[in-house]
């Protein structure tokens, strides 16, 4: 059994620099492939920034915090990952899109390199069935945010074996995660009860329930939730949302996965929450201000 010392990640939006982040921490070597130089600033910025609030608030060591940079490097070419033990792919929810950077890379790394998917819907059974590598596939699906978040969704796929399965729920415990053990269904354990709570909260704000901010009160005051929902569609990202619901609702035809038509058109707008400065917010200003969606 190959031990893991070097990880690649495929990907560095908010997700996959979060991964990176926690896998340099944890002391791996690790290679982040992303299709150019502007998307790695942005994901080394984040990095940094989240680092330097660790160290500010006495939970990582500064020397710590520059080791951890120092194993942090960033690719245009999946040539890069190829000598990997573990690569995470957290690109686009584009099942096309990572299915062409797996067989590329199936074609590059070694018999035991472990290719895991952080995708929050599609089943990793798809995925697998791209390489020739179905039994060292197996779905990582970490939280955003990554740094905080202690939760990993460890799926096991039917052709996925007992010891990538073993060696992947040991790699998050490495990276200090909590794992739990979720079948190869889309949405896993997690997105299949939070996706229809958030879109549920959508349909509460076509109604006219409550205004925004007084239904992530509600649900903030009322179930001790961190965040209300709309609070949190802004922070995981409304175009995400959007095509995970999209997904899902495909995969079951159940409606309470339909995205409602206010995600659709508060997408279409480009309003994609806080990465995009506005959802049902907008974080141009301190505190974010509640937006006229005139609903
Ligand atoms: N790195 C380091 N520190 C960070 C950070 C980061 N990325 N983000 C926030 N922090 C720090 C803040 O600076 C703050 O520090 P302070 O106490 O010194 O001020 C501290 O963490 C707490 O942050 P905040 O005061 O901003 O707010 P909270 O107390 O609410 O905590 C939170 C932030 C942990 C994000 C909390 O609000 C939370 O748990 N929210 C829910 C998040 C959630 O549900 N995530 C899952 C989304 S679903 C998903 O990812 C799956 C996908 O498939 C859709």
């Amino acid at each position: 059994m190959t031990e893991i010392r070097r990880v690649g990640v495929l990907g560095c939006g908010l997700m996959g620099s979060g991964i990176a982040q926690v896998a340099a921490t944890a002391g791996y070597e690790t290679t982040v492939r992303d299709v150019a130089q502007p998307v790695w600033d942005k994901a080394r910025a984040g990095i940094e920034k989240s680092l330097a609030k660790f160290v500010e608030k006495g939970k990582l060591a500064a020397g710590d915090r520059d080791a951890a940079l120092k194993r942090l490097g960033f690719t245009t070419t999946t040539a890069d990952l190829q000598r990997c033990d573990i690569v995470v792919e957290a690109v686009t929810e584009d099942l096309e899109l990572k299915n062409s950077l797996w067989r590329e890379l199936d074609a590059r790394c070694g018999p035991a390199t472990i290719f895991a998917s952080n995708t929050s819907s599609l089943t990793i059974a798809a995925m697998a069935a791209a390489t020739q590598r179905a039994d060292r596939f197996v779905g990582l699906h970490f939280f955003n945010p990554v740094p905080l978040m202690p939760l990993v969704e460890v799926v096991r796929t039917v052709t996925t074996s007992e010891e990538t399965f073993r060696r992947a729920f040991a790699f998050t415990q490495s990276l200090g995660k909590d794992p739990v053990a979720a079948k190869d269904t889309s949405g896993f354990i997690v997105n299949l009860l939070l996706v229809p709570y958030l879109l549920d909260a959508i349909r509460a704000v076509e109604r006219g329930v409550g205004s925004v901010p007084d239904i992530d009160k509600a649900m903030q005051l009322g179930c001790g939730y961190p965040m209300g929902p709309l609070t949190l569609l802004d922070f995981v990202g409304l175009d995400t949302t959007y095509r995970i619901a999209e997904i899902m609702f495909t995969e079951y035809r159940e409606q309470r996965y339909a995205p409602p038509p206010l995600l659709k058109r508060m997408v279409l707008a480009g309003m994609n929450g806080r990465k995009s400065g506005r959802g049902f917010y907008d974080y141009s200003v301190d505190p974010p201000r509640v937006i006229d969606l005139g609903v």
